[in-house]
């Protein structure tokens, strides 16, 4: 795979929306891969406003809105990493490609695990996503997504499902360094993508004073031991 460098400055953001460019939509899709992967090898994170479609954005929004079946996050399906062990007050649905813009998602996410293998030999074997829903005073206090050595999650994938949020609105999202230094706080914006590595960026969700909708996701290695990662655990 080509290892393309953004040109200095290059805002691919701005580039995606300008309508005056001819249409390539795989030419633009592959910019914003390579700056992902670009971010994730020069310094383990990075936040991408304007990241997907906007058509796909706008529906998966539609849908994280509609959705009946959100569950207290921590119930719902084994999670050992979080299960109990971290003060969050969402609430979560796991996104299994039961309708066209969930799979849409799933396929997107899917590129981008095949392009972070090929330029940076992640080995990244599996994904697993939910909608995330946090309710007017909801949070997530800082935490990490995976544990040192567990060579679980490896990297965060998170996407924004909020028009027009104010810095007022709250729900920032907050990255820190594996020091607890803080690096950024960042909106929660429709179509906004923050992609990070899970073992190194401990981050948060402030209290949000707005509905919060977004689509949490993690890119694993299959475990080479089961029965003894089970055991460990
Ligand atoms: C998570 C998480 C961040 C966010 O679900 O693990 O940290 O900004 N989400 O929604
Ligand atoms: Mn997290």
């Amino acid at each position: 795979m080509r290892r393309r460098r953004r040109p200095a400055g290059c805002q691919w953001a701005t580039v995606l929306n300008d309508a005056h460019l001819p249409e390539d939509p795989e030419g633009q899709a592959e910019d914003l891969l390579n700056a992902i992967a670009d971010s994730l090898a020069e310094r383990g994170w990075g936040v991408f406003p304007h990241a997907l479609p906007s058509a796909l954005s706008q529906s998966l929004w539609q849908r994280a809105t509609s959705l009946n079946h959100y569950q207290i996050a921590g119930v719902g399906r084994q999670d050992r990493h979080r299960r109990n062990r971290f003060v969050r007050n969402d609430e979560t649905a796991w996104i299994e490609g039961d309708s066209e813009e969930e799979t849409a998602w799933l396929d997107w996410a899917g590129r981008l695990r095949e392009h972070l293998n090929q330029s940076l030999f992640l080995g990244l074997t599996e994904f697993e996503t939910h909608f995330a829903r946090y309710a007017p005073g909801a949070f997530y206090a800082r935490h990490r997504d995976a544990f040192k050595g567990a060579e679980n999650r490896v990297v965060s994938l998170v996407l924004y499902l909020n028009p027009a949020w104010q810095p007022a609105d709250g729900g920032q999202l907050v990255l820190y360094d594996d020091g607890l230094r803080e690096l950024g706080r960042f909106e929660p914006e429709l179509g906004t993508v923050a992609v990070f590595l899970s073992e190194q960026h401990p981050h948060e969700v402030l209290a949000t004073e707005r509905s919060r909708h977004s689509i949490a996701g993690w890119f694993r290695r299959r475990e080479a031991n089961p029965v003894l990662a089970g055991a460990l655990s």
